[in-house]
């Protein structure tokens, strides 16, 4: 479910919100998530049984814990859970309260990941975040304390003005608050999309070589603290289900990111929200006008979406493969090999990224860091994209 609401711009942020310090916003759009939501249960005939929830943004904890209350509780009138189900949320560390956390948790939801990003002030002040240790400190301790069996941390590597001195100084600040998990992101740099990016030069920017630096300074210190490497970008004690789930093979990946269960279904609530039916997925309109707008008329806000048509669901499996368990098994690599593609595998089998077994392919220690750059040696989209545009922003 995405509340894109928040209060003040974060200059590198490349989510899908809505600035304003207007909350008068918070139930209009309750009302019309619980439009859609209708519309969706009219659909599937008998009551959806829920297994994962969750909250991003924006900044969920934007609503009041009362105006989250009533979301929750009416939405989950209209389902089962699941005894094993599993609903978290995204806090911001400056404006989750006790509150928010309390009446979270009585409402099922255990996990919580708390948006640090960088813990040096010029950094913060670059990205117009000031965010004091004492707000997150709190905030997690406040999260244990309620009973959240997981409380994980985001970091951003390759934000203006980090040095290796301010990165590894963020992450000893970090370690030493002992997070079950850590979201590691790279920073993407996309201000054709995001203009709040414009807000610092480019060269204030670090390199491509020393934002990779800042990478390893940041996974030798987890490593060496007693975290694993799940996949891309993602970190845990071997304490938290993110890590077992990885251990026993069962780790899945989703738009929301690394996810322990792999549902069937997954509906995507409220403005941007990406829906993933297994064949087909489908985006809602983007802006919070155009949500309404849809909502009111037809109960849905789906504007564009794609059928999984060809080898895309094959691709969709070896991706998955590749990125939840660093392998892809032979079968699948003798259905989707083309010339170009063994070309591309064989150069990054020589610069020690991967190995070919009888098996399939393994991806090495060295190749965990670039998973998303052989992951789309097989996805025909990226390959074919006009690279006189900037579309996506770059892996490292
Ligand atoms: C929706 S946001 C976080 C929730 C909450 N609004 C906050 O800021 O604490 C989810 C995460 O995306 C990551 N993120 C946002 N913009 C990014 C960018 N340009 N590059 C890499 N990661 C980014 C940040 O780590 C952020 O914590
Ligand atoms: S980083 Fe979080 S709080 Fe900052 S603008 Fe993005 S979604 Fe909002």
């Amino acid at each position: 479910m995405h509340l894109p609401f928040c209060e003040s711009l974060c200059t590198y942020c490349a989510c899908n919100t809505r600035i304003t310090r207007n909350h008068t916003v918070e139930r209009p759009y309750i009302l019309s998530l619980l439009k859609e939501w209708r519309h969706y249960c009219d659909i599937f005939g008998t009551r959806p049984l829920i297994r994962e929830l969750h909250l991003g943004g924006g900044t969920p904890t934007f609503f009041t814990p009362d105006n989250l209350r009533w979301l929750i509780q009416t939405l989950l009138e209209d389902a089962d859970i699941h005894p094993d189900r599993h609903f978290s949320f995204e806090g911001h560390p400056n404006n989750t309260t006790i509150e928010h956390l309390q009446v979270l948790h009585e409402l099922g939801f255990d996990r919580v990941s708390f948006g640090v990003q960088d813990l040096d002030l010029r950094v913060q002040q670059a990205i117009h975040r000031v965010q004091p240790l004492e707000n997150v400190k709190e905030a997690i301790g406040n999260a244990r304390r309620i009973g959240y069996k997981s409380v994980g941390i985001d970091l951003i590597y390759g934000l203006p003005h980090q040095t290796p001195f301010s990165v590894s100084d963020t992450m000893d600040q970090v370690l030493a608050l002992r997070p079950d998990r850590v979201a590691f992101y790279s920073y993407a740099h996309v201000p054709w999309l995001k203009p709040g990016q414009r807000g610092y030069e480019n060269t204030d920017l670090p390199s491509p070589f020393l934002k990779r630096h800042f990478y390893e300074i940041g996974k030798h210190k987890l490593c060496n603290n007693g975290y694993s490497d799940i996949g891309m970008d993602h970190f845990a004690l071997p304490s938290d289900e993110l890590f077992k789930a990885h251990v026993a093979g069962n780790l899945h990946r989703n738009f929301m990111g690394y996810t322990t269960t792999s549902t069937e279904l997954l509906i995507g609530l409220g403005t941007s929200a990406i829906s993933d039916s297994g064949y087909a997925y489908a985006q809602n309109e983007k802006t919070v006008e155009h949500y309404h707008q849809a909502i009111a008329q037809h109960g849905s806000a789906v504007t564009k979406g794609h059928i999984l048509a060809g080898k895309d669901a094959l691709i969709r499996k070896s991706i998955l493969q590749l990125s939840c368990r660093g392998e892809l098994d032979l079968r699948l690599l003798q259905q989707l090999e083309t010339p170009e593609i063994s070309l591309a595998l064989h150069q990054m089998e020589e610069e020690g990224l991967l190995y070919r077994t009888d098996q399939g392919i393994t991806i090495t220690h060295t190749g965990h860091p670039f998973i998303r750059n052989i992951c789309s040696v097989f996805d025909p989209y990226y390959q074919a994209q006009d690279r006189t545009e900037a579309t996506f922003s770059k892996a490292i």
